[in-house]
């Protein structure tokens, strides 16, 4: 737990503010059922963290379609800055979609900053749609797993 804490004071300034800490996300997920969360790790090595809302509420009913259901929210993602870029980010994702896929679930929701730093194109070319809905000072992402994943090689 150290170690993935630790992962969070790698960030640039403006990747932190994307982000909350590692530390902030394991406190909060004792306190939300709802929350799956796991180390991203290289090896031995502790080398990201992920967190998902594997039972988000759209409390309003009006930004997923009944089709999306069951759906997941990606809550927090980040990968230590000395190892971005080099595919990690993907074969998380990959990971997590084939998780998600196996149970079930139709759609992977998420949200990102629009400003100079910011993951939007990554999730972009990851296969992610932008729904034009912006909410909490974030842009509003998705991922149709019932297609994504079709191309996926997966070791494990
Ligand atoms: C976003 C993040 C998780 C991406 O992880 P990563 O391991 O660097 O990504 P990958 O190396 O797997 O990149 C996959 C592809 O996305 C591209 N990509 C990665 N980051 C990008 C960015 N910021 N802008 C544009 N493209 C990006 C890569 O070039 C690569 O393209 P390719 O497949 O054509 O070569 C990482 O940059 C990060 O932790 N950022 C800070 C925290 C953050 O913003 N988290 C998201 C919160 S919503």
């Amino acid at each position: 737990m150290r170690e993935v804490c630790k992962l969070s004071g790698t960030l640039t300034p403006g990747q932190s503010k994307c982000v909350a800490s590692n530390a902030f996300s394991i406190a909060e997920a004792h306190f939300h059922p709802e929350a799956w969360y796991r180390a991203i790790v290289l090896g031995d090595t502790p080398i990201g963290f992920l967190m998902v809302n594997i039972s988000p509420d759209d409390e309003e009913g009006a930004l997923v379609p009944a089709e999306d259901y069951p759906f997941a929210f990606l809550w927090r993602f980040m990968i230590a800055k000395s190892y971005q870029k080099k595919g990690y980010g993907k074969k998380a994702l990959d990971l997590l979609v084939d998780k998600l896929r196996k149970e079930g679930y139709r759609a992977l929701y998420s949200s990102c900053h629009l400003g100079k730093v910011s993951p939007y194109r990554f999730y972009l070319s990851y296969g992610f749609t932008d729904t034009g809905v912006f909410e909490d000072g974030e842009e509003v992402i998705r991922l149709d797993l019932k297609n994504a994943g079709a191309n996926l090689k997966m070791d494990s």
